[in-house]
């Protein structure tokens, strides 16, 4: 048996997030620029590729897979890499394979997704006012995303929705999610936005907002009681007692959970990051096409691993400014 993958401050790496493409057919704010360009095919990893990148992790220990973006979906025969990915749930060897998704191909997908062994699906969706939709995502349509929503119910799928929080934005939404997220039996987390790539400083400043303040708005209508519920990922968890549903709060920013990391990322390119604020990645791309022989990629991966930094260092502060990192979201996918 392999030993497990530990960084130097003791943290085991359990759960790999891939981003399968840097394209998405939305444009969100916070995410992307308006005129973003994309990677040419001939630099992005095959489906093979990635199947054999995301099974050396998982051979490592890893046990809990994410697909994400751009926008995973949107990546031509992808439900062969969930399939193939699938058999890991089958063999015992990974508990969670699931996807981070803006919803606009569940239509077509869901049905599929579950039946490659994917049980849990994370939506993106900040709003539910279609004339903001359009704003936040540029050109992206509220009732697909809901026609989405409603496919991923009939297959059976379990919702989250992350809604990232904007001031001026969608800050007077944010009863509306809980009752509509309770009333369709989704999960919901809110998100601090965190500063990537270069997009907007002054207008981060603007719409950050930070989730204590959120959870006080929630208190006046609903009553939160905090509960132990561990998905492995970063939102800490309150249930809202008159809809019965899970409330999560993401805080990159106020309270940072660095020291309770478990994840690396991956990109479409084979570029490993070991922190989402950092620049530090390791490329596997080379090391993937060097050699057939995967011990070389598994030395490859634990030697990556020991550079995992302690955390990352976002800033959002009127007085102190912003520092975020160089890369936009859509690189890694969050
Ligand atoms: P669950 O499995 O449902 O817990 O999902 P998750 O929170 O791990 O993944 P998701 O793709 O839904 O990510 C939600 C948000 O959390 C995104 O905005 C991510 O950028 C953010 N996030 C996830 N992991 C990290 C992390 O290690 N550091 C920071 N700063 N943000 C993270
Ligand atoms: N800050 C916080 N969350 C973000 N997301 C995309 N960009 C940002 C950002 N700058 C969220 C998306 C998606 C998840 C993967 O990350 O809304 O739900
Ligand atoms: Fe696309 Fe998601 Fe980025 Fe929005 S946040 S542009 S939906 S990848």
């Amino acid at each position: 048996r392999e030993a497990p993958l530990i960084d130097p401050f003791a943290r085991r790496i359990s759960y790999l997030r891939i981003s399968v493409t840097d394209r998405c057919d939305f444009r969100c704010v916070y995410c992307m620029s308006e005129d973003m360009t994309f990677l040419p095919k001939r630099e992005v990893l095959s489906l093979e590729e990635l199947d054999r990148l995301c099974s050396a992790f998982v051979h490592l220990g890893v046990r809990k897979l994410r697909l994400t973006g751009g926008e995973p979906l949107v990546r031509r025969n992808i439900i062969w890499l969930f399939r193939q990915l699938g058999r890991h749930l089958k063999s015992g060897e990974l508990d969670e394979l699931t996807v981070t998704t803006n919803g606009s191909q569940l239509p077509k997908l869901a049905g599929d997704l579950y039946e490659a062994g994917v049980r849990r699906i994370n939506v993106s969706l900040d709003t539910l006012d279609p004339h903001k939709f359009e704003a936040i995502t540029r050109w992206g349509k509220l009732d697909k995303v809901m026609a989405g929503l409603d496919a991923a119910k009939e297959a059976g799928l379990k919702v989250k929705i992350n809604a990232v929080a904007l001031k001026g934005v969608n800050d007077d939404e944010v009863h509306r999610l809980v009752e509509w997220a309770g009333a369709e039996d989704f999960d919901l987390t809110f998100i601090e936005v965190m500063p990537m790539g270069d997009i907007g400083t002054e207008q981060r400043i603007d719409q950050y907002w930070p989730l204590s303040m959120v959870r006080g708005e929630l208190s006046k209508r609903w009553t939160l009681e905090e509960i132990d519920h561990r998905t492995g990922g970063p939102a800490r968890y309150w249930q809202v007692k008159e809809t019965g549903q899970r409330l999560g709060f993401i805080t990159p920013l106020t309270h940072n959970f660095c020291e309770s990391c478990n994840r690396v990322r991956l990109t479409c390119t084979g570029t490993l990051y070991m922190c989402l604020g950092q620049d530090d990645a390791a490329d596997l791309r080379s090391v993937l096409r060097a050699s057939d022989d995967d011990a070389v990629l598994h030395e490859a991966i634990r030697e990556a691993i020991t550079r995992k930094p302690k955390g990352h260092d976002f800033v959002i502060d009127r007085r102190r400014g912003v520092t975020g990192a160089s890369r936009h979201m859509s690189v890694t996918g969050g």
